[in-house]
């Protein structure tokens, strides 16, 4: 039989009031909350994005826009340009539009999930997080971590996605009503420390005698979907280089990787194959190919180095000479992250 509730709770806050990992938006366990604008903050950036990488971001904001109101007053380019690097601008946008809607009703969060839910460009998993860690409500907080712990406490063997009715159904069931923010916060530093994906650490857990997982091996959970064969696409990006910098755009807002610095390239993402076919005439390389693992697809891009003068006509869109010696600032999605080394290493076997 599952552990109560009670138990779990009880187990899970003992076990954080000593192991909680000190972060800078939070408090220490059993401390009141810190400011909503913290909390808000630091929940839209830790969105697919790892605590680690979040870290100076968030200081960075919070060092220029150290209120609502001042984020609110913002100009859109600016928080755009700070936001580089943490990946996804419709979360910078959407950022925005809430800190503008907040400032509009004189600068105070909302305390209930429900209110927090109505402000524009915030999701349910981040009204339930600002719900809970900054006004104590008993708002059910579930990330993939939690997802996870989960799972694997009640053994659920229902494959994901169908599985997150009955893992949302347990986690409502779980939280409680006295420190939800710490017990919320609590489930996410079991699942980053302890109740990792790969390979989890049992023998740490404080809820290891309370795991129905356990008994059949934790890693199993979730359960994951059974895989369907992607579709192979192939298409292809441009180095141009001048003078040290090389030609980055910004990618359209709609669409794949929407928004974000690239590469220039083919269009795959719209064209699927085929694109890839059209002959490249003058002064054009293969430099390789990069494979990449998107959600519904894989990607073969294949990079093309250009070695000639006409830059003028080539870098004509919407784009900048980025200096090569930042390129690990650009904020380049992964997909072109690998292309960008796979260049640089081209080019150093080249000797150049
Ligand atoms: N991931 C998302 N929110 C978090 C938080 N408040 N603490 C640690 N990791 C998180």
């Amino acid at each position: 039989m599952d552990a109560s509730a009670d138990t779990i709770q009880t187990a899970l806050l003992g076990w954080y009031d000593t192991n909680a990992r000190v972060l800078p938006w939070r408090s220490p366990p059993g401390n009141p909350a810190p400011d909503p604008y913290r909390v808000w903050l630091s929940e839209v950036m830790l969105q697919q994005t790892t605590v680690a990488a979040v870290v100076p971001y968030y200081a960075k904001f919070l060092a220029r826009w150290p209120t609502v109101e001042a984020l609110a007053a913002a100009d859109d380019a600016e928080v755009m340009a700070a936001w580089a690097g943490l990946g996804y601008y419709a979360r910078a946008r959407n950022l925005l539009a809430c800190a503008r809607a907040v400032a509009a009703r004189g600068g105070v969060f909302p305390g209930t999930e429900a209110e927090l839910r109505a402000l524009p460009g915030l999701g349910a998993y981040t009204a339930a997080a600002v719900a809970a860690i900054a006004f104590g409500e008993a708002a059910t907080v579930v990330d993939a971590n939690v997802e996870r712990v989960i799972a694997r406490l009640h053994a659920i063997d229902e494959p994901l996605p169908a599985a997150r009715k009955a893992i949302r159904t347990a986690a409502e069931a779980l939280t409680p009503m006295q420190r939800p923010g710490d017990f919320a916060q609590a489930m996410m530093d079991l699942g980053a420390t302890i109740c990792t994906a790969r390979s989890p650490r049992c023998l740490l857990c404080p809820l290891a005698e309370l795991c129905a997982g356990r008994w059949v091996g934790a890693e199993r959970f979730p359960v994951k979907p059974p895989k369907a064969a992607k579709p192979q696409r192939r298409g292809r990006a441009f180095w141009i280089e001048r003078d040290g910098a090389v030609w980055l755009v910004q990618r359209p807002d709609a669409g794949m990787l929407g928004g974000m610095r690239a590469l220039p390239d083919d269009g795959w993402s719209a064209k699927g194959d085929g694109a890839a076919e059209l002959a490249l005439t003058g002064p054009w390389q293969s430099g390789g190919v990069v494979r990449h693992g998107f959600t519904h697809f894989d990607l073969d891009l294949q990079l093309m180095l250009y070695s000639g003068r006409d830059w003028d006509r080539l870098a004509s869109e919407d784009g900048e000479w980025w200096p090569l010696d930042q390129l690990d600032q650009a904020g380049l999605p992964t997909l072109f992250a690998k292309a960008a080394r796979l260049a640089l290493a081209v080019r150093e076997h080249k000797g150049e």
